[in-house]
């Protein structure tokens, strides 16, 4: 599997490159924007774009979407509740494949109703869900903080060797692990549903 981080924009976004090198298929993972840096990025490793994919639909995770569609003819997928844009929707258990790599997705909801998180092997893609060290937000529309607790228990509930790559730098380091999360994300460590739903109340 090719896979590639990249830091874009101002609000720390993470844009995310995974490909097949046996097919040259590929997938970007939430376009922030600089569709120039991106097509670059899959030119150089021979990819070909076939697929944009979105853990939900703020505007800093879908930023260049249009962009990147128009010049791969990429198809643009996201949950079916997303009310954005797209060619496809997907739901929990959904597996995308792009060429022998299987995408599989997982529902997630609590930032956004329509937020995902997306397995490729061992690296689990948590867009705006989890952050290295904390957690989204739930104050937006459509947040819900009992939602985001039910998700990040699901995520608990994977392999502690699964590696989380998240939807933005926020954290101490860019990536980091459902194990090391466990223990040192404060998000994750609060002792009853109630006092996480309270905390996150009270934090805007
Ligand atoms: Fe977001």
């Amino acid at each position: 599997m090719i896979f590639v981080q990249m830091l874009i924009g101002e609000m720390k976004n993470f844009t995310y490159l995974i490909g097949d090198e046996d097919s040259g298929l590929a997938a970007v993972v939430d376009p922030a924007g600089d569709v120039d840096r991106i097509l670059k990025e899959a030119k150089i490793r021979n990819l070909k774009i076939a697929y944009i994919i979105n853990t939900h639909a703020h505007f800093d995770h879908v930023m260049v979407n249009e962009g990147i569609a128009l010049r791969t003819k990429a198809k643009i997928i996201m949950h079916e509740k997303s009310k954005a844009m797209k060619d496809l929707s997907v739901r929990d258990g959904d597996v995308i494949e792009v060429g022998k790599l299987k995408i599989k997705v997982i529902h997630t909801p609590g930032h956004s109703p329509e937020s995902i998180c997306l397995l490729i092997e061992k690296k689990l893609l948590t867009g705006d869900t989890l952050f290295v060290g904390s957690c989204g937000r739930t104050d937006l529309p459509g947040g819900n903080p009992e939602e985001l607790y039910h998700s990040l228990l699901k995520l608990m509930n994977l392999d502690d060797s699964i590696e989380i790559y998240p939807g933005h730098d926020y954290g101490e380091k860019p990536y980091s692990m459902i194990g090391y999360e466990k223990r040192y994300n404060y998000a994750l460590n609060f002792n009853t549903k109630k006092d996480f739903i309270r905390f996150m109340r009270g934090s805007f």
